[in-house]
């Protein structure tokens, strides 16, 4: 986000307080960042506190300084690199697909060539009134980006959709769709995350300590290079990234359907999730009652990895190996036995590596050069240099 010109423009919604992490977040990352305020949502927030953290004057629609908005609001929206509304208010929607333009932020966006993105926050109700999605429906097809609310507890007291996404989940949307490159444009990149789970009855299953963190870092970083992401998840408690098709599974057997069947028309694929090795043979249709012992009896599960490696054509294999001992040696097996491209050999014996925490460290392998040395970490830094490598196996691919 480094050198972008960002404006934050707030509307009155009650969440219009989370605004200010985002513009705090946006800096952080390097941008520089303007907010514009209707008059209305300097009663929810401060423009003091937008003042202090943007860096900049908050741009206000006041009356009395009605002789400065021509010059000042084609500065700002000239200055604008991205233009966001966070929150964006049912009103403040329905003003700017109307095309009205009557107070600082209605007339900016409408004078700004920059892209829009709306964050829209409000009541379920009015959220779903067909007048709202009319408008949101409106501007999609007018080329804004529109980000889906979430769920949850709201401001008026009821649980549903409408509420303001977080403020890192938001940063990381417009990050995603303002640092897009076209490296990996045209190509269509599978990505696995996650433990998979083998039921044992119907409440309890077999699982492992994956997050999907690592995964779901690589799904980001190759959204963010200009590739068709598909996410091949199982289930973890993270938001789903924006910009990917998702697929949620659950068992190694969905997992393996879910890459089988998609397998031909994609380019790359990383296996980053811990899939299971075995399942249980008799799943109990019903709960197990409590018994002094009992004995599970395991069968293995495909080797998901291997079936694609056995069947390889134009695609490009990047596998993950979770070791705890003879990294590297345990690791160069595995590129040749699953006739793989690269392999990210992760040392989860580190209690800052591997699985359900921010940081990775490893080797990278390949079936025909050094290992190369990665240091420790943050995930989200590792997915970069991963789809670094991945970028230069689709060159030399000719894909
Ligand atoms: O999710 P996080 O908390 O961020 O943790 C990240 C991680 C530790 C899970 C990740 O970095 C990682 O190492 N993933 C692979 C874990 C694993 O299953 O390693 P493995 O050595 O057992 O398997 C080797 C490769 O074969 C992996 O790409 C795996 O996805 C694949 N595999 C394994 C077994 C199986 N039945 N089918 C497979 O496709």
């Amino acid at each position: 986000m480094r050198g972008k010109h960002i404006i934050v423009a707030v509307s009155a919604g009650i969440a219009a307080y989370k605004a200010i992490e985002v513009v705090s977040r946006l800096r952080k990352k390097g941008a520089e960042v303007k907010v514009v305020m209707t008059r209305n949502a300097t009663n929810i927030a401060s423009p003091l506190t937008f003042g202090e953290i943007s860096g900049h004057p908050v741009a206000l629609d006041m009356f009395e300084q009605v002789h400065q908005w021509d010059v000042e609001h084609i500065a700002l929206a000239t200055w604008a690199d991205a233009y966001v509304v966070v929150p964006a208010t049912a009103n403040v929607i329905g003003k700017i697909y109307a095309g009205i333009a009557d107070d600082m932020l209605t007339t900016t966006i409408m004078a700004t060539t920059a892209p829009k993105y709306i964050c829209p926050a409000m009541n379920t109700e009015m959220y779903n009134n067909p007048i709202t999605q009319r408008n949101l429906e409106g501007l999609r097809s007018l080329g804004y980006h529109i980000m889906e609310p979430a769920e949850g507890w709201l401001a008026c007291g009821v649980t549903g959709v409408g509420r303001l996404p977080e403020p890192v989940a938001i940063v990381e949307w417009l990050e995603a769709q303002l640092c897009k490159t076209s490296e990996l444009e045209g190509i269509t990149v599978l990505v696995t995350a996650g433990g998979t789970q083998e039921n044992i009855d119907p409440v309890r299953y077999i699982g492992n300590r994956s997050s999907g963190k690592m995964g779901y870092a690589i799904a980001e970083q190759a959204v963010r290079m200009g590739a068709n992401v598909i996410l091949v998840s199982a289930p973890t408690s993270l938001s789903v990234p924006s910009g990917v098709e998702f697929v949620p599974v659950d068992s190694a057997l969905s997992m393996q359907e879910a890459v089988e069947s998609r397998y031909k028309n994609v380019d790359v694929v990383v296996m980053a999730a811990a899939v299971s090795d075995f399942r249980v043979l008799h799943k109990a249709e019903q709960k197990i009652k409590k018994m002094e012992s009992m004995t599970l009896e395991l069968v293995k599960n495909p080797d998901i990895l291997q079936g694609l490696g056995s069947h390889k054509e134009h695609q490009i294999l990047v596998g993950f190996a979770a070791e705890t001992e003879h990294v590297i040696k345990y690791g160069q097996d595995k590129v040749a036995r699953k006739n793989l491209d690269m392999l990210v050999a992760n040392d989860v014996s580190k209690s800052n590596a591997g699985f359900n925490v921010d940081t990775n460290e490893g080797y990278f392998l390949y079936p025909d050069k050094e290992p190369k040395e990665m240091a420790n970490m943050k995930k989200s830094e590792l997915a970069q240099y991963i789809m670094k490598e991945v970028v230069e196996l689709v060159a030399n691919k000719h894909l």
